[in-house]
């Protein structure tokens, strides 16, 4: 018998296949999004940014920021006299971000690996990272970085698919499980939706991603479920 090397938690999918897959999803990713959240998607991002505490004049950096959805609230949120950082692997999804930059030149966006982001310690007041973290391939390694980024006291916030228990939960499951696959066939995504799928089975339950946050020099961290738990919403603070 082998010993197989030690493996973080993580995405098991190589980083490459993830970053293609988003790269060919990106035009039709914010319809599709919509529409498997059964439209739930824009009250989560809600709770996410005001997690952050952040406010008028502050800075903040979206962690596989996409099509740039949670970035474009959070620069909202802090105002022209704020600064907003986005940064993901795929170039596509950001060429949708940078489509939509709003007219005063606070929210950038960067070509980045979350894995080692581009960025000096302790320079933002927060940290977000929504429906990325089950796509990294060590969660513990991307909550060190999110970490590193914010300042002493700073927020780092993670929204991420759940996998809910009760009756409801189930109901959520099944489409979740059945329908979604179904879907981003239809619209010609058939892989992405499976890859959704299995990523979301994979990603561990609550309670053990508060552990990695701890592990990863987080305090106070906490959790909260939305929507009888399809999505949970982690929080911690950089000591
Ligand atoms: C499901 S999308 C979420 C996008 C956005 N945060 C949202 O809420 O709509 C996941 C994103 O994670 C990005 N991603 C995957 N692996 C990454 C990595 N190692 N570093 C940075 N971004 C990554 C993908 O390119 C994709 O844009």
């Amino acid at each position: 018998m082998t010993d197989l090397p030690d493996r973080p938690a993580g995405n098991a999918a190589p980083p490459d296949e993830v970053r293609t897959m988003f790269d060919q999803i990106a035009a039709r990713y914010e319809p599709l999004n919509a529409v498997i959240s059964g439209f739930q998607e824009p009250r989560w991002r809600r709770r996410l940014v005001s997690a952050t505490g952040l406010g008028p004049g502050m800075r903040a950096i979206d962690v596989a920021s996409g099509t740039g959805v949670v970035a474009r609230d959070l620069a909202r949120v802090v105002g022209p006299n704020g600064h907003v950082l986005g940064v993901d692997v795929s170039a596509g999804m950001l060429a949708r971000a940078r489509n939509r930059l709003p007219a005063v030149g606070h929210l950038e966006y960067l070509v980045a690996d979350a894995m080692e982001l581009p960025v000096e310690d302790a320079t933002y007041d927060a940290a977000t990272i929504a429906f990325g973290m089950r796509n990294l391939p060590d969660y513990g390694r991307g909550f060190a970085e999110m970490r590193r980024a914010v300042r002493p006291g700073g927020i780092v916030a993670c929204l991420e698919i759940a996998r809910p228990s009760g009756v409801i939960g189930r109901v959520g499951r099944a489409w979740f499980e059945a329908v979604v696959p179904r879907i981003g066939q239809l619209a010609g995504q058939g892989d992405a939706y499976r890859y959704l799928v299995r990523s979301v089975r994979a990603y561990p339950p609550p309670e053990q991603i508060a552990a990695i946050m701890r592990d990863a020099g987080l305090v106070d961290v906490a959790w909260t479920p939305l929507t009888f738990g399809m999505v949970t919403l982690h929080t911690g603070r950089r000591p």
